[in-house]
């Protein structure tokens, strides 16, 4: 039996030990009680007197040295890092909390938020009517002459139809829900419709095909053009501030008579001013009244429609209406 052979692969077993359960397997072959260094001892025993001495010196130096040298691994494991094994899937994570930030409402839908909150403070409901407009609801109803250029199928998305069916489309705009709430409900009438509204135009810094407006209705005995001004007055004053200046601007829509523009000056960031159009209004025209049986007689009102997209981006100056549809984070999270 070779000493020194048994103790260089010794060593050489206990430097490729990296793990507690490797460590026993290596103090079981070695120094366990049917482990090598025994079978050394009594491979000692059977060897004639004059070998004794020389090789049992020889054995209690290996065991020593092997003994050392499992202690010296065995407290080396104990401090090192524990080897993973596996994911533990009751362990927090630690990233959770620094990659999922709390989200906010985009800035239009807090827009609109804001809005029917404000115009409810001022006694209006909110009404909604369907996206997927009837040719009736969206024109016809609103007196909107069948030559009206605002019917041109290069101006709306109309939907294919088979001869002689229904014309449905994307509603042009929000005032199909006048005409929705006045078959629905009776004067006296309040309300205001925020929605989507569909036109095909070309994008670009003032236009999307797809847009937001709030329509406005009032209706009900002895309603005039003054109440339509100190409405649309103070719902400016409220949301945009006191010193917001704004003006009306004679016009024409075919439901309403009289009808007006209404601007407000926006504060662009180089300093300098300009006017933008908010929207149109109106004293409801009597046509209009009488296309859902109410006697122009009795019943009079008032009617708005504004951009929610131009009222937030003057609120904000913004100068860009596509920021608002291109879901930049840098952007999103400035509201
Ligand atoms: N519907 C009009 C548009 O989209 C805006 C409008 C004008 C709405 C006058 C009204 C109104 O209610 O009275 O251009």
């Amino acid at each position: 039996m070779n000493l020194a052979d048994l103790q260089s692969t010794a060593a050489a077993d206990l430097a490729a030990v990296a793990a507690p359960e490797a460590l026993e397997a290596f103090r079981i072959k070695y120094l366990g009680t049917k482990g090598l260094l025994k079978d050394a001892s009594d491979h000692l025993r059977t060897l004639p007197p004059d070998q004794k001495r020389a090789f049992g010196q020889q054995l209690n130096t290996i065991k020593t040295q092997i003994t050392t040298a499992f202690e010296e691994r065995k407290a080396a494991l104990a401090t090192a890092e524990p080897v993973v094994k596996g994911i533990d899937v009751t362990e927090p994570g630690r990233l959770s909390f620094e990659r999922y930030e709390p989200g906010t409402p985009h800035i239009i839908s807090q827009t609109i938020d804001d809005l029917t909150a404000l115009f409810a403070r001022m006694g209006f409901a909110v009404a909604y009517g369907p996206e997927l407009e009837d040719e009736f609801h969206n024109f016809d109803a609103l007196n909107i002459p069948i030559t009206h250029p605002a019917r041109d199928p290069n101006d709306n998305y109309y939907l294919a139809r088979p001869p002689g069916a229904p014309l449905f489309m994307l509603r042009s705009q929000t005032s199909s829900v006048q005409i929705r709430t006045m078959e629905t409900q009776k004067p006296p009438i309040r309300i205001v419709a925020p929605g989507r509204v569909y036109r095909p135009d070309t994008v670009d810094q003032t236009h999307l095909f797809m847009f937001h407006q709030l329509e406005g209705l009032v209706i009900d005995t002895h309603i005039t053009m003054v109440d339509l001004r100190s409405c649309i007055d103070q719902f400016a004053k409220a949301y945009f501030g006191p010193d917001v200046q704004t003006r009306f601007r004679p016009s024409f829509f075919p439901f309403t008579e009289p009808s007006a523009e209404f601007d407000v000056l926006f504060h662009l960031a180089d300093g300098a001013t300009r006017w933008m159009e908010l929207g149109g209004c109106g004293m409801v025209d009597p046509n209009v009244l009488k296309m859902v049986n109410l006697d122009p007689e009795v019943y009079s009102g008032y009617a708005f429609g504004f951009g929610i997209e131009r009222i937030a981006m003057r609120k904000h100056r913004i100068e860009d209406i596509r920021l608002l549809v291109e879901n930049d984070l840098r952007f999103l999270r400035q509201f």
